[in-house]
Parts: structure tokens; C-alpha cells; sequence
């Protein structure tokens, strides 16, 4: 398994680009799968997850490249619905192209995620949502059959809760489907809206992208695409922390600062000064951060997906900060770990205590998701000696050239393929 090696004590300086989002542009690959033809989608992280959607989408009857930065995804005519397996355990994204297969052939093969790193993470919402519009699911030996009789019916949805991946599975069910849908208490994510933009250019009727209700008028047909993925607020957030968790001067550029509204703020309360521009933001961090609060919640609240990132930084504050967390049940697996390298936090089901410390002392340790292997190369930029962060391919999964990044602005940080 690969690890990021990291030796501490280094403040970062100087600019670092982000690539387009790659929750939105693993979605934008499902998107496709509704019109025959070739589509070109720009601004693409070349990350693990992409490959892995690539190699879904081509178990369907799709060629997918990538060149550079720009994808291009060519549809066949015909596809072979179905999802195995392998590729579902590796990639639990992939339960994104249930609504493109029912409302494309009218059936879709897709075996069940069960939980992964984060918790259980059902998917009853996608689930009821398309029953609604008309299909109906067996699971058979572990694979959810879906099929619908003839198009998928447009109707009104309510989400029990704004999840993004049901939002997105009804957003593109509801592009083909007869008639109106209406998806109230809709996830607001900027991903959303983007893949809204995307559906719209290849034809979609769609309105309300980015609030609660969204109203999809479905259409004949779709056509094949040329789109640019917006960039990636959890890339920009996370490059923001390398800074702030230094006591460096960082300028990130290629992001939309607004998406990260709840999180800048929260730094500024650190200690952080923040400036933000069109397509830039310049975080400068403070020599020792201030201890802050803050709970988890679906865009514009805190981002989840911020959550260890800024713990890390929180751990070596100036006082103890309390911090909630509303998405996952197991997303606070990450804090074993940054205990090895002498933070004082303690957990109780959902809340986190942190009691800031003075510094942290580099160790060996293990990255159990994206974010929390983020979150540890930044403990490791701000502690004392070598941090290893082993199982490093769940960081490939979500950042491109994460420690040459890093290591461009000044950090001593190396990818090794072990
Ligand atoms: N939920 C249900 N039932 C459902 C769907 C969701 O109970 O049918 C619950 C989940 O268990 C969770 C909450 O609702 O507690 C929110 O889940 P959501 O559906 O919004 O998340 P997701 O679509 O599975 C995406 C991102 C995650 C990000 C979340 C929240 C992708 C590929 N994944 O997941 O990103 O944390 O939204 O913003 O878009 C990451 O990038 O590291 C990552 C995990």
C-alpha cells in the first residue's frame, strides 16, 4: 500500500491550484450514460475514484480517456446495465448510475454498497425515491435488480433527509421520466447545481438546482455533452488548513471561496486571516491557533468532509474546542490515530472533545478515508519529526498529486508507491 511521508515544522508558502470537484464529476460520468455519443467533460482530477467510475461505466459498453485534465466518455447505443460488485465494494459512488440505467433501459443491475469506512450509509432514500416514479427492486444474492415498465412516471418526492447521492439519483431518473418530478428537501450542494448545469446543456428541463425544491420536466431524449466540472471546494478547504496549520501564507486559486463560506469563517474564528477574491482565496495562519466550535451539516452548513481537516488543526490549539458531527456514525475513526501523535481528544457518540496540546509528535499511522488521510498529513506538516500516513491510496481516491502539491509550497512530503 502507498504511503505520505511527512517530515513536520515547515510553514507553507505560496500558491496551489485545485482541480474541478470530484463529487460532482463522478456523478457528471453517470450523467452521461443518458445519451448516446460522445461527451467531453474538462477540469478532471486524475484520481483514483475517476478510474474507478471509468471502469464502471465500461463494464456498461463505455470507453472512457482521459487526457490530461479532459475526459472523454463515448455511449453506446446499447448498455449493459449492471454494476458488479468489485467495483461497487471499491467505489460506493457507483450506486449513482441506478437512476441513469432505469430511466435509460429500464432496468439496472447494481450490487448493494453495505456500509464502507464512515458507517452504515444506507441507501433507502435513492431507493423509495425511484419506487416512487415506478420501479420496483429485488435484491438477489447481494445485487439490487431494479426495473421499471416503460419509463419511469415523474411524481413528487420528499427526502427524509437532503442526502446528495438520492438528490442526484432522482435529479437524473426524473431527466427521462414521464411527466414532471419534484424533489423537496433536496441536498443544495454546489455539486448539485453543477450537475444540474450539465444535464441542462445536453437538454434536460430542469429548475431549482442548488435549493430545496427542484422541479425536472422530463424529455424525449438527451444529447451528448461538452462540460467543465466547478472546482473542488474540499481540495481548496484542505490546501486552506495546510496553511493554517503551519502558520504559513497560502494563496489557493481555481476555487469558488463562497462554497466554503461556513468553513472560512470558522478559520477566521482560529485566527486565521482570510482574504477572498473571484477564483482565489489567501488564507495566513496564526502562530497558534484559537480553540473553536462547530457541528456538521448539509451545504451551506460545515462540511463533513472538512470535519477531520479541521480537527487536526483544533488539536493544537489554544483551548478546548467541542465539535458535533451529523453525518456519519463512523466518521471519528480518524482520532485513534491523531492520538498516536499526542492529541488530546475524546469522543462520545457524535460530539468530539479536543483539548488543544502545544504540539504534536510525528508517528506511523493509518489513513481509514479520504479525509481522514488529509487530515493526518496535516497533523504531520505541524508535528515534531516523521509522520507516515499508511493506506495512502484512500487519499488517491479524492486528491491528485496531493504531496507534490504540498511539497511545492515547502512541505517535506513524499508520495511512496510501497
Ligand atoms: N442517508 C440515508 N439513506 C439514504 C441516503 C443517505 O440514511 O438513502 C444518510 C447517510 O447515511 C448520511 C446522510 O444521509 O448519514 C447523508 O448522506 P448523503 O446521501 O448526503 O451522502 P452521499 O451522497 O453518500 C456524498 C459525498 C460524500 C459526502 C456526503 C455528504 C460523493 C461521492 N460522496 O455522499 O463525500 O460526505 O455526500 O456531503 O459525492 C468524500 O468525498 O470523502 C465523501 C465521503
Amino acid at each position: 500500500m502507498p504511503a505520505i511521508v511527512v517530515e513536520g515544522g515547515r510553514p507553507l508558502r505560496g500558491t496551489v491550484g485545485v482541480l474541478g470537484a470530484k463529487n460532482a464529476v463522478l456523478k457528471e460520468m453517470a450523467a452521461t450514460l443518458l445519451a448516446p455519443g460522445r461527451h467531453i467533460i474538462s477540469n478532471v482530477p486524475a484520481i483514483l475514484d475517476v478510474e474507478l467510475m471509468g471502469r464502471v461505466l465500461g463494464h456498461m459498453g463505455a470507453h472512457t480517456k482521459l487526457d490530461g485534465h479532459e475526459l472523454s466518455v463515448v455511449i453506446p447505443d446499447s448498455l449493459d446495465p449492471e454494476a458488479p460488485i468489485e467495483l461497487v465494494r471499491a467505489m460506493r459512488a457507483s450506486i449513482i448510475v441506478l437512476g441513469p440505467l432505469l430511466a435509460r433501459c429500464g432496468e439496472a443491475r447494481v450490487a448493494l454498497p453495505g456500509g464502507d469506512d464512515l458507517g452504515a450509509r444506507p441507501i433507502d432514500f435513492h431507493l423509495g425515491g425511484l419506487e416512487q416514479m415506478g420501479a420496483h427492486f429485488e435484491l438477489v444474492h447481494g445485487v439490487l435488480v431494479g426495473k421499471c415498465e416503460g419509463k419511469l412516471r415523474g411524481t413528487e418526492v420528499e427526502l427524509p433527509f437532503p442526502s446528495v447521492g438520492a438528490t442526484e439519483n432522482m435529479l437524473l431518473a426524473g431527466t427521462l421520466a414521464d411527466g414532471e418530478t419534484v424533489i423537496i428537501n433536496a441536498a443544495r450542494e454546489p455539486e448539485i447545481e453543477d450537475l444540474a448545469s450539465m444535464l441542462c446543456s445536453m437538454g434536460a428541463h430542469i429548475e431549482g438546482a442548488g435549493s430545496a425544491i427542484i422541479r425536472i420536466t422530463g424529455v424525449e431524449n438527451l444529447e451528448p455533452v461538452r462540460h467543465g466540472v466547478i472546482p473542488d471546494r474540499l481540495e481548496a478547504g484542505t490546501y486552506a488548513i495546510a496553511g493554517a496549520i503551519t502558520g504559513g501564507d497560502i494563496t489557493v486559486t481555481s476555487c469558488v471561496p463562497s462554497h466554503l463560506r461556513m468553513e472560512l469563517l470558522k478559520l477566521e474564528e482560529t485566527g486565521c486571516e482570510v482574504e477572498r477574491g473571484e477564483g482565489w482565496m489567501r488564507i495566513q495562519g496564526p502562530e497558534r491557533p484559537k480553540a473553536v466550535d462547530f457541528a456538521t451539516l448539509p451545504f451551506p452548513g460545515f462540511h463533513t468532509d472538512m470535519h477531520p481537516q479541521m480537527v487536526a488543526l483544533l488539536s493544537v490549539a489554544d483551548g478546548t474546542s467541542v465539535i458535533t458531527e451529523n453525518l456519519y456514525d463512523a466518521r471519528f475513526r480518524y482520532v485513534g490515530e491523531l492520538l498516536r501523535m499526542g492529541a488530546d481528544i475524546t469522543t462520545e457518540w457524535q460530539h468530539a472533545v479536543i483539548r488543544g496540546v502545544e504540539r504534536l509528535s510525528g508517528a506511523p499511522v493509518l489513513a481509514h478515508d479520504i479525509r481522514a488521510g488529509a487530515a493526518l498529513v496535516l497533523a504531520g506538516l505541524r508535528a515534531d519529526g516523521v509522520t507516515v500516513v499508511g493506506d495512502a491510496h484512500h487519499i488517491d481516491r479524492g486528491y491528485e498529486g496531493f504531496a507534490s502539491k504540498l511539497a511545492a509550497l515547502g512541505g517535506a512530503v513524499e508520495h511512496r508507491a510501497e
